[in-house]
């Protein structure tokens, strides 16, 4: 398969996988890795949703996703705080990613990726299937498991696995 940085044009391809990402979980993983090999660059995009109440600040899910990705040289994380198509504009990227886990997934994603399109007409969303290992997974489930101190280590990288620990730990 030609390698996407050798395209005719010359034109690098940038894609966002934005999310809330609280925590990164394998299912997400997954998709990062199998995005990262379709595009120069994938930026994972942490939304600062500032009317949500997130178990991790920003700051530590931002930093547990570069922890998880540090073995990926074209995979860069940030944080954005505004309309996905425009923080996508001002980083230069065409193509949102969002990985689907069931048909429940598909009427929401559908909804979100229309109203993108609506927004901006430049700007492509691109589905992923999530492997079918981790379709029941969530960052939610996770959370519940680990508030009542369940085995994580199927489901998230160690790095998260001991960021929830310490979370709950903090907690109790
Ligand atoms: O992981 P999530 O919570 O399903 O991700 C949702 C996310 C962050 C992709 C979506 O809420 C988003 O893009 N928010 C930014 C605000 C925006 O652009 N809204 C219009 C599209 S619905």
């Amino acid at each position: 398969m030609t390698p996407p940085s050798a395209r005719a044009d010359g034109e690098r391809r940038i894609a966002v996988y934005p999310g809330s990402f609280d925590p990164v979980t394998f299912g997400h993983l997954d998709i990062i890795r199998r995005a990262a090999k379709q595009f120069d660059t994938l930026i994972v995009a942490v939304l600062n949703n500032l009317t949500k109440s997130p178990l991790f600040s920003v700051e530590e899910r931002t930093g547990l996703l570069r922890e998880v990705t540090k073995d990926l040289p074209n995979v860069e994380i940030d944080s954005f705080r505004d309309l996905l198509v425009r923080y996508m504009r001002s980083r230069n990227a065409q193509v949102s990613v969002r990985g689907i886990r069931s048909v429940t997934d598909f009427e929401y994603e559908l909804q979100m990726a229309s109203t993108n399109r609506q927004l901006d007409e430049g700007i492509e969303t691109i589905f992923m299937m999530t492997n079918p290992k981790y379709s029941y997974l969530s960052s939610s489930i996770v959370k519940e498991i680990a508030k009542f101190d369940g085995a994580v280590s199927d489901l998230v990288p160690p790095a998260v696995e001991a960021a929830l620990r310490r979370k709950f730990a903090a907690k109790r």
